[in-house]
């Protein structure tokens, strides 16, 4: 049987020049790396300059990716862009990557689901292609939560960074077995009920404000290991396999502790888990493809390997990805 897969073809990521480290921080807020470290696994994180906005670190990631995978970017017909913040209330984000790269045909647009936006973002595009709506996608997550924390609020403003990741995505004519490269299944939840526990207090219709980003840490923590854990048991399930079958797990990258603690309950092999938070902080949308480039980089992750992708955020959010890259 003959189906479409949508295949990545190559990854890039960029990160803002500013590194901001915990000790820093200790100088504004009340904190210490230690205290960082130790309930977060973060040591630096990256800050975009002034001036420098979410759709300029999605250019340069796009860019990256172009090169990486060897194609054209008149071959991209489909731009998703996964952010919570955009340049502007509109325009999209995803336009103004198109318009850089001189793309003036298909569609893009932004796509919002906080923390899970890669992964919405990667199962919108693959239902997209897989559809033979089009042909070549690039899903971006791209974030500047600098621009919406609270710098005097030491239980947020040490958690996050800025970055931007992205991968292509070809639509490939496959038989549809688990051993073919291609996204192999996704899987999406949301509950209305926690939107309260992660939120940012603006936005255009409420309060004509950006806002700041506010969250009840520890409320968030409880959650989160088992909606990660129910969604990756889906994957599983979906395709047959079993932890011991994933090359890496490539989590969302938002606290190593729920990070270990899922990869426990789930028995994922430590060695197995991609970690780059120690080092970005949480980037929202754009974790995942930034560990995704990171580890393509580093020659980990290499053609053919069996890769989980997970995210749980703001809404809540959450969901998980099965690809054979
Ligand atoms: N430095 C020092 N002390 C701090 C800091 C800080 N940066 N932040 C909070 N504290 C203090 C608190 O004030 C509190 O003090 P008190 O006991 O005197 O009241 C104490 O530390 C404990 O606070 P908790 O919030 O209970 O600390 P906890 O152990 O839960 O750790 C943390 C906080 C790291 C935020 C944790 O709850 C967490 O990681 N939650 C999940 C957050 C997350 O991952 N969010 C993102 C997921 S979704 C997305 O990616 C958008």
């Amino acid at each position: 049987m003959t189906a479409i897969r949508s295949v990545v073809l190559g990854c890039g990521s960029y990160l803002p020049e500013r590194i901001l480290t915990n000790a820093e921080l200790a100088a504004k807020v009340a904190t210490s790396d230690e205290w960082i470290v130790q309930r977060t696994g973060i040591r630096e994180r990256h800050i975009a300059a002034q001036g420098e906005f979410t759709s300029h670190l999605a250019i340069k990631a796009a860019r990256a990716a172009l090169a990486h995978a060897g194609v054209d970017a008149q071959s991209i017909d489909l731009i998703v862009l996964a952010t919570s913040t955009p340049d502007n209330t509109f325009p999209a984000t995803a336009v103004s990557v198109q318009n850089a790269l001189d793309i003036h045909h298909g569609a893009a647009f932004d796509l919002q689901a906080v923390c899970t936006g890669f992964i919405y973002a990667l199962a919108s595009a693959d239902n997209f292609l897989r559809s033979g709506a089009f042909k070549r996608a690039l899903v971006i997550g791209a974030e500047t939560f600098s621009r919406i924390l609270d710098w005097n609020d030491r239980g947020t403003c040490v958690l996050f960074g800025d970055g931007a990741g992205a991968i292509v995505l070809d639509a490939q004519p496959q038989s549809g077995t688990t051993p073919e490269r291609g996204v192999l299944s996704t899987h999406l939840r949301s509950d209305g009920r926690h939107k309260s526990k992660l939120y940012v207090d603006g936005g255009p219709s409420s309060s004509q404000t950006v806002g700041h980003l506010r969250m009840e840490g520890r409320e968030v923590f409880k959650h989160a290991v088992g909606m990660i854990t129910d969604v990756i048991v889906d994957a599983f399930k979906a395709n047959g396999i079993t932890a011991d079958d994933i090359d890496w797990f490539e989590p969302h990258q938002a606290n190593k502790r729920i990070i270990d603690a899922s990869a426990h309950k789930l028995h994922i092999a430590p060695q197995k888990v991609v970690l780059t938070v120690d080092r970005h902080g949480n980037t929202s949308a754009a974790s995942i493809p930034l560990a995704l480039a990171v580890a393509s980089a580093d020659g980990r992750l290499k053609k053919g390997d069996l890769v989980l992708l997970e995210a749980m955020g703001g809404g809540f959010t959450w969901g998980s990805a099965l690809l054979r890259w």
